[in-house]
C-alpha cells in the first residue's frame, strides 16, 4: 500500500512517501522552489516522491494531509469570539481568508491534487486528514527503533491540542493525554520569538541559537508575571518594562532569549 502524506498552506510544506510502513521519499518544498518557509502546495515534492519511488499516480492508495481543518478552524473561531470586541477588525478581515483555506481546504487539496497528479483518479475519496499532533507523534514513533513508547509532543498549537502524550504499541499510536490552547509551550516560545523581531514559526531556531551568549538576568520577572497574565505579549512588556522599541529591544534581546530558554527548561522539568 503506497500512502502520499502532505503538509501544506501554514509553513514548510512537504511530502512523504511510504510503502507498506516504510519511508520511501520525502521532500520540503523550498528545497524546489527556492522560497524559505514555502507554504504553498508541495507540487515539486510529491513529483519527487514519486519519481524516486517510480511509480504512478494511480498506484496511491491514500494521500494523508497532516491535520483537521475544520477542527483548526473551530479554535480560530472560538478564539476570536473570546476576546470580541477587541480584535473584531481583523477577524472580519481574516473571514474570507480563513474560509477559503481553511473550510474549503478539502476541495482545494483535490484541485491541487489532480493539478499536480492528474485528475484522472478521484482524489476526493482518496484524500484523508489525520490530527496535527497524531502526525507529530506518528512522524517520531514509526520511525523510531521502539516497538512500545510513550510519545510526547510539545507543538505551538495543532486543531486545539498544544502538548500531547500518545502511547504507541506496535502499529497503532493512541493520544492519552492532552493540554489545550491556549496554554503553550511552544506559543510562549513564539511570543519571544516574535518580541525579539524575528519571524514566528521561523526565526525560533534563531532565538535558540543565541540564547546562550546571554545572562539570564529576566528569569524572575518572566516567571512572577507568567502566572498573571493570559496575553503573552503584554506579559512580556510588563517583564521588561520596555515599550516595543526595536533599539532598545535589541540591547536586550541576547538576556531576553536566554531568559526564556531557562524559563522552558524549568517548567519542562515540573
Ligand atoms: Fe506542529
Amino acid at each position: 500500500m503506497y500512502i502520499l502524506g502532505i503538509s501544506a498552506f501554514y509553513h514548510d510544506s512537504a511530502s512523504c512517501l511510504i510503502h507498506d510502513g516504510k519511508i520511501i521519499a520525502a521532500a520540503q518544498e523550498e528545497r524546489f522552489t527556492r522560497k524559505k518557509n514555502d507554504a504553498s502546495f508541495p507540487h515539486n515534492a510529491v513529483q519527487f516522491c514519486l519519481n524516486q519511488a517510480q511509480i504512478n499516480p494511480s498506484d496511491i492508495d491514500y494521500c494523508i494531509f497532516y491535520e483537521k481543518p475544520f477542527v483548526k478552524f473551530e479554535r480560530l473561531l472560538e478564539t476570536y469570539l473570546a476576546f470580541a470586541p477587541k480584535g473584531f477588525l481583523s477577524f472580519v478581515s481574516a473571514i474570507p481568508v480563513w474560509i477559503k483555506n481553511k473550510l474549503f481546504q478539502k476541495s482545494l487539496l483535490v484541485k491541487h491534487l489532480s493539478s499536480t497528479l492528474g485528475n484522472q483518479i478521484n482524489w476526493k475519496k482518496r484524500l484523508l486528514f489525520s490530527e496535527h499532533h497524531l502526525s507529530h507523534a506518528a512522524s517520531a514513533f514509526y520511525p523510531s527503533p521502539f516497538k512500545n513508547a510513550a510519545v510526547l509532543t510539545l507543538d505551538g498549537v495543532g486543531e486545539w491540542a498544544t502538548t500531547t502524550v500518545a502511547i504507541g504499541k506496535k502499529n497503532s499510536l493512541e493520544i492519552k493525554k492532552e493540554i489545550h490552547f491556549p496554554h503553550s509551550l511552544g506559543l510562549l516560545y513564539s511570543a519571544f520569538t516574535y518580541y525579539t523581531g524575528f519571524k514566528v514559526n521561523s526565526g525560533e531556531y534563531k532565538l535558540m541559537g543565541l540564547a546562550p551568549y546571554g545572562t539570564p538576568v529576566y528569569e524572575d520577572k518572566i516567571k512572577d508575571n507568567l502566572n498573571k497574565e493570559q496575553d503573552l505579549i503584554h506579559i512580556l512588556k510588563i517583564a521588561f518594562d520596555i515599550e516595543a522599541d526595536s533599539n532598545l529591544l535589541q540591547q536586550h534581546i541576547e538576556k531576553i532569549q536566554t531568559s526564556c530558554n531557562d524559563i522552558l527548561e524549568i517548567i519542562s522539568k515540573t
